[in-house]
């Protein structure tokens, strides 16, 4: 059983810098699992999770970034994809541009806390040429890739705490 679910979103930051070891089969399916449960339009579950372990793919994947060539040492890189398709179907425009969109963001966002909820470190990451990455990983032309992933077991974590905008200024209360 992993942790609690507000303290996996109070402990979750993004993690960099990753061990070697890798990361068993199953845990990255209960993972998956886990955001394959998220909420969205309709129902429709319009993602696909490419679970990418090969080394040389994953290179490939960080060179598509501007520099961050600390994602080539990730030892499991999760590419999230929108099914843009499946939602144009039901809801038109609105569902290939937004909602689609959103299915996939709620989906990444479960996948990082049950990483956290199982003690692995995790970073979203959308610094990517989209077209790249369905090339190297042969995608289907209508799986169109929201973001990586990078996933492993902490090496370490950034010295400096993260800064926070107040919750007063993103917060109004409508009586
Ligand atoms: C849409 C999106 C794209 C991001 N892209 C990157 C990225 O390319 N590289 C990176 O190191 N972090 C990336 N991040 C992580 C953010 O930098 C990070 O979540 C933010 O600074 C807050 O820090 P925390 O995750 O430690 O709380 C991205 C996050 C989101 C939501």
């Amino acid at each position: 059983m992993g942790k609690e679910v507000i303290q996996a979103i109070k402990d979750r930051v993004s993690i960099r810098d990753y061990q070697a070891r890798e990361i068993a089969d199953d845990k990255i399916k209960d993972i998956i699992e886990a955001a394959h449960l998220a909420p969205s339009a309709g129902n429709l579950q319009p993602w696909e999770f490419h679970i990418v372990k090969n080394k040389e793919k994953i290179s490939q994947l960080a060179e598509l970034t501007s520099g961050q060539e600390w994602i080539a040492s990730s030892p499991v890189i999760i590419v999230i994809s929108a099914l843009t398709d499946i939602s144009k179907q039901k809801y038109g425009e609105r569902g290939s541009s937004l909602y689609a969109i959103q299915d996939t963001a709620a989906a990444i966002e479960n996948l990082l806390l049950a990483a956290e909820s199982y003690d692995l470190g995790s970073c979203w990451v959308g610094d990517f040429n989209e077209g790249d990455v369905k090339r190297i990983l042969s995608l289907k032309e209508s799986s169109w890739p929201v973001a990586f992933v990078t996933l492993g077991y902490t090496a370490s974590k950034a010295e400096e705490t993260r800064p926070q905008r107040s919750i007063d200024e993103v917060m109004t209360i409508i009586n």
